[in-house]
């Protein structure tokens, strides 16, 4: 089955998604702005540094199920809005999926997104093309899918949902929101990036950089093939 994806590489994908978000604050802000209340920057700030704090603890002895629970936790008392009980739902049902402790394979990853992104859509009952993060989410699970069934190696795989994230992301311009606060613009949400779908791909863009570099420590910087 080839490497194993490491509780290591989890802590750093997260922390990795952590900056990115802090970085893109005043975006996303922006963009919620356009079509919503204007608290998804400050929203998602304020639960990226509450993350940051919980991933300086020790991780040596945690299991990944544990470790995404904990994240699922602080992300649902952290962020608020509407976003907040969403990203968190979505790592409370990730880490319920079948992992080998403190490591997964690349079927298991898989798995684990899956199973988050059925978390989510129960919670939210939003479907594809209802212009929420759902739209970002959707399409990179099944892009993981395909490249896993098409034998493809985790780097193969992370980048085709990154990118099928990215066109999802970018698909919410044309759409009108049925979901969320947006979808009180009706028509007028039309030409506006929806900002959930914004965060939602930071996560994919991260894991693609994080969970392909391959190591046992969290210190060396050993390139996946
Ligand atoms: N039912 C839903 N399912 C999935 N995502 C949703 C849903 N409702 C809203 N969202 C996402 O939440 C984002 C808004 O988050 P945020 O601004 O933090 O919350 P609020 O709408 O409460 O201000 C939207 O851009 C959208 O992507
Ligand atoms: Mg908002």
């Amino acid at each position: 089955m080839g490497r194993e994806i490491t509780i290591f590489q989890f802590r750093r994908w997260l922390l990795a998604y952590a900056a990115r978000i802090i970085e893109n604050e005043s975006h996303l802000t922006e963009l919620d702005t356009a079509i919503g209340d204007a608290d998804h920057g400050v929203n998602m700030r304020r639960g990226m540094e509450k993350l940051q704090e919980r991933l300086q603890e020790d991780a040596q002895t945690e299991d990944i199920g544990t470790f995404l629970r904990s994240v699922a936790m602080t992300l649902i008392s952290a962020v608020g809005g509407a976003a907040g009980p969403l990203y968190g739902t979505f790592f409370l049902r990730a880490a319920t999926s079948p992992t080998n402790g403190r490591s997964v394979d690349l079927i298991q990853l898989t798995q684990m997104f899956r199973y988050g992104l059925d978390g989510l859509q129960q919670r939210g009952k939003a479907q594809a093309d209802d212009k929420t993060m759902i739209d970002t989410i959707q399409p990179a699970v099944e892009a993981m899918e395909a490249a896993l069934a098409a034998r493809q190696s985790a780097a193969v795989v992370l980048a085709a949902a990154r990118q099928a994230a990215h066109l999802g992301m970018k698909h919410t311009i044309e759409i009108e929101a049925k979901k969320g606060r947006a979808s009180y613009l009706g028509p007028h949400s039309i030409g506006h990036q929806d900002p959930g779908a914004t965060s939602a791909y930071f996560l994919f863009e991260t894991a693609a950089e994080a969970l392909t570099t391959f190591n046992s420590s969290g210190n060396s910087s050993e390139r996946a093939a």
